[in-house]
């Protein structure tokens, strides 16, 4: 006897998924799912464009999701860590400890000590962590690998996050370079490279283009009496992803192709020293979705509410409380019905008692019912872990590779 299944119309499809079918795969939501293939193209694609010599680094703050890291150690040469557990999860997917670095102004002595004992490049940032490396490398008999990291002199013009240019609690100071030279050729240390990391979230080809021309030049003019050979200098990232409406997406090959500008100067100069690219949303951020349901609706005077158990606990950045000067809403879909035509204004909201707890402001959405899906698009990056879940005591979400 042969049965006929239940046709309904198609939901948004996530890497060949039904919406729908993810979530009873998480059998509850809220949840984040990550695209698997999306993922992948973006790093070929990326590795097609970058010239040979350029590494490319994961920052496994924008997900840490240990899926996705063991997903992108088969992918990407090294991974960037901002703590111990960070570098726990990259050590446990395998990725060899001299491929992994270790950045961030607080950096605990319990954090350091791990981080030499398993022989990781831990950057250092001031005289203190100078101090406790080279301490520690004594208590537990290894030579620790260490990485300047340099407070860029400069600072480029852009819409994103800028680092650079003023007073940071992050890396050295440019005068204060030298000083630190001198004093680690008087450590059982091995200096292993320079990181410059200059700011994140940039579209602009130009403006990339010009961070990393100068921070060739600043490495280069720091590095003009070094003894010994450097293994590598990271150049940081910033590449951004569009957000919102009226963005475009970063012009990657531009950027690509002037590298052929400084790195023969780079190779001269630094022989057998190889430079690093490190991001992290751009290799994540558009793969992955957060999907929240639909459980109430009312009209407020004359707004209508859409009410989700979703919210900020989850996904800060969706509801434009994670350092947005100006609150603009993610791109939304309601996911069991993509293709409706009706349409309704509303103003979708998180469950939590906050008015902060907002996912899209007065949208134009097909008309939301109880049960359905929204679904919050470029939520691959800076989602769960960048989050107050436990905020309110409500459940945390579930999270998918697919
Ligand atoms: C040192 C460092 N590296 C990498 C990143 C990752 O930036 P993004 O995810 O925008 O590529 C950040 C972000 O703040 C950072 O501070």
């Amino acid at each position: 006897m042969s049965r006929t299944f239940l046709q309904r119309p198609p939901g948004l499809q996530f890497n060949s998924v039904d919406v729908r079918q993810l979530a009873d795969r998480a059998g509850r939501t809220p949840f984040f799912a990550y695209d698997r293939s999306a993922i992948d193209t973006r790093v070929r694609e990326l590795r097609s464009l970058l010239p040979s010599a350029m590494l490319l680094h994961y920052s496994i703050k924008a997900n840490p999701m240990p899926a996705v890291i063991h997903y992108l150690a088969q992918r990407v040469d090294g991974f960037d860590v901002a703590s111990a557990q960070e570098m726990a999860l990259a050590l446990d997917a395998g990725v060899s400890p001299t491929a992994i670095g270790f950045a961030g102004p607080g950096k605990s002595h319990e954090d350091l000590r791990r981080a030499v004992a398993s022989g990781i490049n831990v950057h250092v940032e001031s005289d203190t962590q100078l101090r406790l490396v080279t301490a520690l490398g004594w208590e537990l008999g290894v030579q620790p690998n260490v990485v300047i990291r340099i407070n860029p002199d400069f600072q480029v013009g852009h819409s994103g996050m800028r680092m650079g240019g003023s007073a940071a609690p992050f890396g050295l100071d440019v005068d204060q370079v030298p000083a630190l030279l001198r004093e680690l050729e008087t450590r059982e240390v091995a200096l292993a490279g320079f990181h410059v990391f200059w700011g994140s979230q940039c579209l602009h080809a130009s403006t990339i283009i010009e961070a990393q021309r100068q921070s060739v030049d600043l490495i280069l003019r720091l590095t003009s009496a070094l003894p010994r050979p450097l293994r590598f200098v990271n150049l940081g990232g910033g590449f951004g992803i569009p957000y919102f409406p009226g963005e475009t997406p970063l012009d990657a090959k531009a950027v690509c192709e002037a590298m052929h500008d400084w790195l023969p100067r780079l190779c001269e100069r630094l022989p057998g020293t190889t430079p690093i690219l490190e991001l992290g949303r751009y290799l994540v951020g558009e793969a992955g979705i957060y999907v929240c349901r639909v459980i109430d609706r009312k009209v407020s005077r004359d707004r209508t509410f859409v009410i989700t158990d979703g919210g900020l606990h989850h996904h800060l950045a969706a509801s434009g409380n994670f350092g947005q000067v100006l609150r603009r809403n993610f791109p939304i879909v309601i996911g069991n019905r993509p293709e409706d035509v009706s349409r309704e204004r509303c103003h979708v909201v998180g469950c939590l008692c906050t008015p902060l707890d907002r996912l899209a402001d007065d949208v134009e959405l097909p008309e939301a019912h109880i049960g359905d899906f929204v679904v919050v698009m470029q939520s691959g990056a800076y989602g769960r872990s960048a989050s107050p879940a436990h905020f309110l005591s409500h459940p945390e979400p579930v999270e998918m590779l697919v």
